[in-house]
């Protein structure tokens, strides 16, 4: 499918350090075959050369309302007219209030106003500014108005400060304006996936828990999105950000998982259950502390509902990828799973030793009702991009795909 090869682009950049990072974003779409103009917030210039931008675009970069010139060529409501997506990055503090306002005091406000063009907003700020309650109210302000908000990410900061408020990478920005124009192997389809560990608490401060780290789930949930789809993630307690255009429920428990899954399982294609879901869950958690006063300490464990066999056994449910990992046997205990599950396709991989769980590498044995195939050791983004494409195949062949 095209993407965004032969949309026209605006893109607004307006006044933060981050500002260098869009000429990369501007290349990525003049690239992806897009038509690219750009439009510069005064703040911005003082960042960026409009001539870097006009070297990377091959158009001319337009940083005012009242020129005279540019509006002979393109006047403002045509260049509003022109854009098919509209993407603010990086958006400021600032930028973003006087959006939420609707102030139109110079061009790309006015333009913002003037288009009906779909609106993606990347904002990128230090992060005490972000969590400022102006900023949260002028965020939800222009999510009530169906403007797609992009990042920001947690890391380190230009100011020197780590925290949440850096800008989404280029490479992200770009991947979903690609979706958002119809691109991808799972264009229009929905995907809910499931992720990392369940804390299962005997008393309020203690849980029983495993060491699942989420970042298989998490790299399968920006695989599909890269890929198109429509992503929800239901994660469990993990240190991870959220990969640009997943929608995310946090839960603590399996019984909150489960629920979260089937508030949404009906609207679902696809899904896929990489949680490692606590099998039991203490019977009756103690409304305080426990204190080590005895030498034992028993705790009653009660059998958790399994939720991928639940999806499973739907009728008209979704296509169904289980993981499953395993320390021993991997193949014959993965290939019993698929089938006592009535699973569409399982990933297995062998844990212990310290493989699998906490890595940023991993490998899987995928296997389906009439084949399995070997995806050898790589980063858990590109085995998930790898395990999607198998999976199309699957659901294609299925007669899902239709
Ligand atoms: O049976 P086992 O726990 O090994 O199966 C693993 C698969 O089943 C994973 O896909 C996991 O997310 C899912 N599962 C589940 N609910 C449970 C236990 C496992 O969805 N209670």
């Amino acid at each position: 499918m095209a993407g965004v090869a032969n949309q026209n682009i605006l893109l607004g950049v307006t006044g933060g350090i981050a500002a260098y990072k869009s000429v990369e974003l501007a290349r990525l779409l003049v690239k992806g075959g897009a038509r690219v103009r750009v439009v510069m917030t005064e703040a911005a210039c003082r960042f960026v050369s409009p001539l870097t931008f006009q070297a990377v675009t091959a158009n001319p970069v337009r940083t005012q309302l009242f020129d005279e010139a540019h509006e002979a060529a393109m006047g403002h409501i045509e260049l509003a007219r022109w854009a098919d997506q509209m993407i603010i990055a990086p958006a400021s503090a600032d930028f973003m209030a006087r959006m939420a306002q609707g102030l139109a005091d110079d061009l790309l406000s006015t333009l913002y106003l003037a288009s009906t063009a779909s609106v993606t907003v990347a904002p990128a700020m230090n992060r005490r500014m972000w969590r400022h309650p102006a900023v949260q109210h002028n965020l939800s302000l222009l999510e009530d108005r169906g403007i797609r908000i992009l990042g920001p990410e947690t890391g380190e900061q230009a100011c020197g400060d780590t925290g949440i408020g850096r800008m989404s990478e280029p490479s992200e920005i770009f991947a979903a304006l690609d979706v958002a124009a119809g691109s991808g192997l799972f264009a229009g389809r929905k995907v809910l996936i499931t992720a990392g560990p369940t804390h299962e608490p005997f008393d309020p401060v203690r849980f029983i828990g495993n060491r699942s780290s989420g970042k298989m789930g998490f790299a399968v949930a920006q695989a599909f999105v890269r890929e198109g789809a429509e992503v929800l993630l239901v994660s469990g307690p993990v240190q991870l950000a959220t990969p640009a255009g997943v929608q995310r429920i946090n839960v603590q428990t399996a019984l909150q998982m489960r629920e979260a899954v089937f508030d949404n399982i009906q609207a679902v294609d696809i899904f896929v259950a990489c949680a490692a879901v606590a099998d039991y869950r203490p019977e009756s958690p103690r409304e305080n502390k426990i204190k080590k006063t005895d030498d034992r300490l028993e705790l009653n464990l009660l059998r958790n509902p399994d939720i991928l066999a639940e999806v499973a056994a739907l009728e008209k449910g979704p296509f169904t990828l289980g993981f499953a990992a395993e320390t021993e046997n991997l193949a014959e205990n993965a290939r019993a799973k698929l089938s006592k599950k009535k699973l569409d396709m399982l990933a297995a991989n062998r844990v212990g030793d310290d493989l699998g769980f906490e890595s940023d590498d991993n490998s899987l044995l995928v296997l389906w009702p009439n084949g399995e195939k070997q995806l050898p050791l790589q980063n858990k983004q590109q085995l998930a991009h790898a395990l999607i494409t198998l999976l199309e195949q699957q659901y294609r062949d299925a007669g899902r795909g239709d």
